[in-house]
């Protein structure tokens, strides 16, 4: 059954705006090789660009939220000035009984869940959120956690689960686990409501598991994503909970303890339970981490560096604002993201915070894969623009920091336009950092097509040196990746 089945949608699902416009799903699994392209497409860069996000394929039973459909990727290959696309969705277990149910089966986020059924089982694992690449495989993930899918990178066919060991069956893996491009090592991290709350764990470069460790919280939290350096990792234990009772009644009620801190724990990759430590820093909550890395003070104690876009929580927060709300909405009601420094000292075990640039709204920060762990200059991030409905952000333009100068150059097109979380892909023999493109799907509302744009990352406020024009549409979608063109197997 394919989306054709939304014709017969019930009024109140067609009003829907996430199943409109940019965000209205698409049925056709394509694999596309000419384009029409305004510009040129650079000669000197090759590789593979995948994002993946949500794209229901069979009619939601009742309301529809953003977060709910299955996880679809679509990758672009360029090669030396030529490109395909491809979108496939991810098989998971759901989507394969929905298939051989003929429709959706289970819940979303919006619907009453069965009695007596924990959120986290009721909901289907639509691997829907965020997608890396690790030994000859991608792999796509769900924020809510669960088993993580592999996926050839050619022909975007699932082909197994990370279950390399029998010990990670059952584990709840996190989207936006890590990859260190330099020793081919993959970081998870997983987390639940049941006791330890969370877990931790390494995948060696040839995909067998080498470190897996408990890491106990004080209960059921909410963390969406972890940061790595050479020697450590550090996992997120924010503010944030759901309501006990709530949660005891199988669904969802998500309360911000201002009077609580953050933690957080720094784990040698491989380290052991013994050897977690926790820092403590000001009460805040974070999706997306920039980078992390290791840097020698002038006193000559080791700090890690963390960098992110946190909320700009209220200094005085009464519990008055709707935290649900406060997630959604980006750019209203005074609430946006920060890109913030955290440094976590190593050898006084205190931490230092501070904001980095509290003046652009920007989130889901990118930066180049080959500094993932360690000291890098330059970040790519979408800016927000004012969101459109609760659950509609608008990415409305990119943004690059300079970490040593402290600048920031902005691209935005103007109204109409929605943009996709955008990777940095390097130029051929790369001579700086940024020497390289950013890389990512437009929502071109103002002619209602999507497009791949490239922009020289050397060159943001230019703008795009190419637009590619896609045959059908890429509904706006979650987190992305870049594969170099030397890790992907031979077509
Ligand atoms: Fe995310």
């Amino acid at each position: 059954m394919g989306l054709e089945t939304l014709v017969d949608t019930p009024p109140y699902l067609i009003d829907n705006p996430n199943l409109q416009g940019g965000f209205a799903p698409v049925d056709q699994e394509l694999v596309v090789h000419e384009f029409e392209v305004i510009g040129e497409i650079p000669s000197d860069f090759s590789g593979m660009y995948v994002r993946n996000g949500p794209v229901p394929q069979h009619t939601p039973k009742g309301k529809y939220h953003w977060y709910d459909g299955d996880g679809m990727l679509h990758a672009v290959h360029f090669q030396q000035g030529r490109m395909s696309y491809r979108n496939r969705w991810v098989n998971t277990d759901g989507l394969q009984a929905d298939r051989a149910a003929g429709e959706s089966l289970a819940p979303g986020l919006k619907q009453k869940l069965p009695e007596g059924a924990l959120p986290d089982h009721a909901l289907k694992n639509t691997s829907n959120t965020d997608v890396k690449y690790h030994n000859g495989k991608l792999l796509s993930m769900w924020y809510r956690g669960g088993a993580v899918y592999q996926v050839d990178p050619l022909s975007l066919e699932t082909v197994g689960k990370l279950e390399p060991d029998p010990r990670l069956k059952g584990l709840q893996i996190s989207a936006h686990s890590r990859v260190d491009e330099r020793t081919g090592e993959y970081m998870f991290f997983a987390y639940g409501n049941l006791h330890p709350y969370m877990h931790y764990g390494v995948v060696n470069a040839s995909g067998q598991l080498q470190t897996l460790i408990p890491v106990e919280l004080p209960g059921p939290r909410l963390p969406h994503d972890m940061a790595i350096t050479a020697n450590y990792s550090i996992l997120h234990d924010f503010p944030l909970i759901n309501n006990p009772e709530a949660l005891k009644a199988g669904r969802y009620s998500l309360e911000f303890h201002p009077e609580w801190n953050s933690r957080f724990a720094v784990i040698p990759r491989h380290g052991s339970v013994d050897q977690i430590r926790w820092f403590e820093a000001d009460p805040r909550y974070m999706l997306h981490v920039a980078n992390a890395w290791e840097e020698v003070n002038d006193q000559g104690e080791t700090e890690i560096v963390m960098l992110g876009t946190p909320y700009a929580m209220p200094k005085q927060f009464d519990g008055s604002l709707d935290v649900k709300r406060l997630l959604f909405t980006i750019g209203t009601q005074g609430t946006e993201y920060e890109f913030y420094q955290w440094r976590f000292n190593l050898s006084t075990g205190q931490t230092r915070e501070s904001v980095v640039d509290d003046i652009l709204n920007t989130e889901f920060p990118m930066i180049n894969g080959w500094y993932q762990g360690y000291k890098n200059r330059y970040t790519y991030h979408v800016l927000m623009g004012r969101a459109r409905t609760v659950e509609q952000p608008h990415f409305a333009g990119l943004a690059k920091y300079d970490l040593e100068t402290g600048s920031a150059v902005t691209y935005h097109p103007g109204e109409g336009y929605w943009f996709s979380e955008a990777p940095f892909a390097p130029r051929d023999n790369p001579q700086a950092e940024d020497d390289g493109y950013l890389v990512g799907f437009v929502w071109n509302g103002l002619q209602e097509r999507s497009e791949v744009w490239i922009i020289d990352a050397q060159k943001l406020a230019n703008g795009p040196v190419a637009r590619v024009i896609l045959p059908q549409r890429v509904p706006h979608g979650f987190h992305s990746t870049w594969v170099r063109e030397a890790l992907l197997p031979q077509a």
